[in-house]
């Protein structure tokens, strides 16, 4: 037997017990004529003591960090315990080993707290893989993997596979393409999601699909998005909105149950997307905590249903609120004691460009029930103190307004929401609350082309209630500044997105499934007849065969196991990530191919671009 116990197996109870152990070198200490040997494996770490006896052998064969050992011995009880580590309480006395590989010295420590920076251990992520923090972080994507397995299976779910070798699925964002070498001048593209093949599997009566599967976009990327990666991909047939919600909370709920041992028993909030934008600037809200918006101005068409808190600032001669768009208030709580420079450093926050403000107004709500704000001389105590009111703001709260155009400011708001909140110690790690947001708008206005685009995506139904404005209207936009004003503008989709802790970690919506209105929605995003043949023909020739009302929902396999590790970056739960530029630094990947290759696939490249 090449080993008898893992690393990370042995207890007191092996005490006197012959073992033979294999794995890489930790640690090498001497002392005296000892010497010490920390073993590593995926399972752990043995403390190995090589006698006087061994030195001769040891200096015919030294051993150096992550060399590979097979080591035969005896499990003796420690005199000097490690009650850090579950084998803590022993060390193998060894009798003999056999050196199966050597290591030249790693480039960075393979420890927890590493000396490696990030580009480095990505170069050599081999070795980063070896760290246990980095374990961790592939144990916990597993067990996500086989609960999501679990879960779907005894829910009569069934795992289909579906090529990555297509046609373009647009998702929103650029294709990734493959030249194919028996059709020259042809390209596959790379699926952005199975979406199309999913619903086709429902026409073909597969009413429950799941895959964990392989996405592909090339967009800009974050620290939540890479070039590939992993979607939990569920579609069924016979089912509303109501049964999907259901169906895919438990979901979560079981993920967390079996992954977190977190019962999370209350149901889902949910949140109209208008809602959330009005009550936090975000269709993604963080609802861990409130200092939710105060709207004094905004709009009208944005927000038809709601109505104005204008009389509180208007009237006053404050230039900066009588001529903005938008002016969104929040109370921070506990901050009215903040002083000139603290205020100050806000201001700068704000002003930086990723957020894009010429200023921040605030007021002070003291303990003591009296008022100091920027604006004094525009505002007297009782206006400020109505402003404070209306935002929700008890005594001892900073109260922070922002002013300008409406799409900015509501983002600049939400922006600083969330900061305050970080700053504040409100966003907890170890808290998670889930938030289903619904009744997105189905469509988004494209300034650059003047056409609407989908929203979701461009098989996502309207509101049954919708369909008559879809049908009965022209989609097209006659006046680029008065494209609200549209009535494709007000119907929203038959969709939803499940939000943890400020992250979409999923997104789906019920389908198209009439091939006259699926029509209408090519149409409607400005793809004649031909181009509606040429790219979804296949999709629309299925729709004639008795296609089942269907709906479904993919969640960020990558993204959900980030949050559940608290970490704000997916790349550290993927074994192989790509760097921000899209980069495979130990594979240096992409790189240019040779001139056979591109002859073959009858490319020719134009440095010039
Ligand atoms: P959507 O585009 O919303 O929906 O994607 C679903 C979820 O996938 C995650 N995600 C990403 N994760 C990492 N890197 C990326 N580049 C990335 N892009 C998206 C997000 C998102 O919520 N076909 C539809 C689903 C459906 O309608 O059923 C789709 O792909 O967490």
């Amino acid at each position: 037997m090449f080993r008898t116990h893992t690393c990370g197996e042995l207890r007191t109870a092996a005490i006197n017990k012959e073992v033979t152990l294999a794995g890489w070198v930790q640690t090498v200490r001497k002392f005296g004529s000892i010497t010490f040997i920390d073993l590593r494996d995926r399972y752990g770490i043995t403390q190995l003591l090589f006698s006087e006896a061994l030195n001769a052998k040891l200096d015919a064969n030294p051993i150096g960090r992550e060399y590979v050992l097979q080591v035969k011995g005896k499990v003796n009880e420690r005199s000097n315990k490690n009650k850090n580590i579950p084998t803590g309480d022993i060390e193998i006395l060894v009798e003999d080993f056999t050196t199966l590989n050597k290591s030249i010295t790693p480039p960075f420590t393979i420890q927890d707290d590493t000396d490696g920076g990030e580009d480095l251990r990505m170069k050599y992520r081999f070795l980063d893989l070896r760290r246990n923090a980095v374990k961790k972080n592939l144990e916990l994507r597993y067990a996500v993997n086989r609960a999501t397995r679990d879960y779907l299976h005894q829910n009569g779910f069934m795992d289909i596979e579906t090529p990555f070798l297509i046609k373009s699925t647009p998702e929103g964002a650029r294709d990734f393409v493959v030249p194919s070498r028996m059709n020259p001048g042809e390209f596959y593209a790379l699926p952005q999601s199975p979406q199309t093949f999913k619903q086709l599997l429902m026409v073909s009566g597969y009413d429950r699909y799941y895959q964990i599967v392989k996405c592909f976009r090339d967009e800009d990327l974050r620290a939540d998005r890479q070039p590939e990666f992993t979607q939990i991909d569920c579609e069924m047939a016979f089912v509303e909105q109501e049964d999907i919600l259901t169906m895919f909370e438990s979901l979560i709920k079981y993920i967390f149950k079996a992954v977190k041992n977190i019962d999370y028993t209350e149901s889902v909030q949910r949140m109209s997307w208008e809602e959330a934008m009005w009550q936090y600037g975000n269709d993604k809200p963080d609802i861990r905590f409130g200092m939710q918006l105060l709207n004094l101005k905004f709009p009208q068409h944005f927000f038809t249903q709601k109505e104005s808190n204008a009389h509180l600032i208007d009237g006053a001669g404050f230039g900066v609120f009588d001529d903005a768009e938008t002016v969104v208030a929040l109370a921070v709580p506990g901050c009215s004691d903040y002083t000139r420079k603290q205020t100050d450093e806000l201001t700068e926050w704000v002003k930086r460009p990723q957020i894009g403000m010429k200023g921040l107004v605030f007021i002070k709500y003291n303990t003591d029930g009296t008022f100091k704000s920027s604006v004094d001389k525009f505002y007297t105590e009782e206006k400020l103190k109505a402003i404070a009111a209306a935002a929700g703001a008890n005594p001892g709260d900073l109260i922070l307004i922002l002013a300008g155009p409406e799409e900015r400011t509501r983002k600049a708001a939400s922006e600083l929401r969330l900061e305050m909140g970080k700053r504040l110690g409100l966003r907890k790690e170890d808290e998670f609350k889930l938030l289903w947001v619904l009744d997105f708008p189905l469509f988004e206005y494209a300034e650059e082309e003047n056409r609407w685009v989908a929203r979701h995506h461009p098989f996502t139904a309207p509101k049954p209630g919708d369909i008559q404005t879809m049908i009965g209207n022209d989609p097209k936009i006659e006046n680029a500044a008065d494209y609200l004003k549209h009535p494709y503008a007000s119907i929203k989709a038959n969709a939803y997105d499940m939000v943890l802790n400020g992250n979409e970690i999923g997104g789906g919506s019920i389908r198209i499934y009439q091939k006259a209105l699926q029509q209408k929605m090519f149409e409607a995003l400005g793809m004649d007849e031909e181009e509606q043949l040429h790219k979804f023909g296949f999709l629309l020739g299925a729709f004639e065969y008795g296609a089942p009302p269907h709906g479904g929902i993919a969640f960020g396999f990558d993204r959900l196991c980030s949050i559940l590790g608290g970490s704000e970056s997916i790349r550290d739960f993927i074994a192989f990530p790509k760097n921000n530029s899209g980069r495979d630094v130990m594979l240096d990947a992409p790189a240019s191919i040779d001139a056979k290759q591109l002859k073959e696939l009858q490319i020719r490249l134009d440095p010039q671009g």
